[in-house]
């Protein structure tokens, strides 16, 4: 699996290059946002990209900001024209722009599919269905980004949980001990409701089914999974970049799932390499260097 970082802090992206694990980046109008309020408004953007474009040694997405197709490609063109000549640069297209009603469904995909014509490769964005997936990649998408985060804080609130205060962004989802409560639950419900009918029909049922999930989509991991699947049954070339990632088990989980690329906040890849035993064995053996040892650097 391909690691990208996903941040538009240049000290963070450079940071990470330099250990060497980075193969591309994201960014999108918030992490930009972030990095041009950390200095106070006090930055030149188009310098700014080409230093992030020359240092990644991979595709860097950059994220279109109109609504109509035609507009997003005449700014996707502008974009890839200015930036190239510094680094990889991957154009970022949401695969709905619709704001509400105002008839854009389409507008992401048709864009898509014009620039893919052009040769220009597109990361189609903001994806939290594999119906969405699908789409994208009938449309010509080079990447598609599922936002696994962002899912698991749908059903999380769904749920009737609050972020900030019955769990933290960061927290991990575990949808699997929803699953095994659930599998756990059934012969005591089969016996209150008589029978799987009872049960299916049960609108108290339904509704605790329905709230842990998302139209079948049991977790962020769980829509990466079925759009890895979905694109492997169908031999699309679409790659899949595990989005919206919170933390290193995440990672491990959309690895496992067979996606394509995660790409990173800066934290969750300083989660990823820290481990209480790992630090303690480091202090271990630290502690029991002895000289006769020591005296073979010293000789050097
Ligand atoms: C992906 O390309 C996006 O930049 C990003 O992963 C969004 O993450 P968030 O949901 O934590 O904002």
């Amino acid at each position: 699996m391909m690691i990208f970082i996903d941040s538009a802090e240049i000290e963070e992206i450079k940071q990470a290059c330099e250990w060497g694990i980075i193969d591309g980046a994201t960014t999108n109008p918030s992490l930009i946002k972030k990095a041009v309020d950390r200095r106070n408004g006090k930055i030149t953007m188009e310098d700014y990209i080409k230093e992030i474009l020359k240092m990644v040694p991979g595709p860097v997405s950059l994220e279109v900001i109109a609504l109509k197709a035609e507009e997003m490609v005449n700014q996707a063109r502008l974009l890839y024209r200015k930036f190239s000549p510094y680094g990889e640069v991957v154009i970022k297209i949401p695969v709905n722009p619709s704001l509400g009603n105002d008839g854009l469904d389409f507008d992401g995909l048709k864009a898509i599919r014009a620039l893919s014509r052009e040769g220009i490769p597109v990361n189609c964005t903001l994806v939290m269905s594999p119906e969405q997936a699908i789409l994208a990649a009938k449309a010509g998408a080079t990447y598609v980004s599922p936002f696994a985060g962002r899912v698991d804080d749908y059903i999380r609130a769904k749920m009737g949980m609050r972020i900030g205060i019955d769990f933290k962004k960061g927290d991990y989802f575990d949808h699997n001990l929803l699953s095994k409560v659930r599998e756990a639950k059934v012969d005591e419900i089969l016996t209150r409701y008589g029978s799987a009918a009872e049960v299916y029909k049960s609108q108290d049922i339904g509704a605790i089914i329905n709230a842990t999930q998302d139209n079948g989509i049991l977790s962020g991991v769980d829509l990466v999974a079925k759009i890895v699947r979905i694109y492997r049954n169908y031999g699309y070339k679409t790659k899949v970049i595990a989005s919206s990632i919170r933390n290193a088990r995440q990672v491990r989980e959309v690895a496992e799932v067979g996606a394509d690329i995660a790409t990173l906040p800066f934290e969750v890849i300083l989660e990823m390499v820290r481990h209480y035993k790992t630090m303690e064995g480091m202090r271990d053996f630290m502690a029991d260097v002895v000289p006769q040892y020591e005296e073979i650097f010293r000789r050097e």
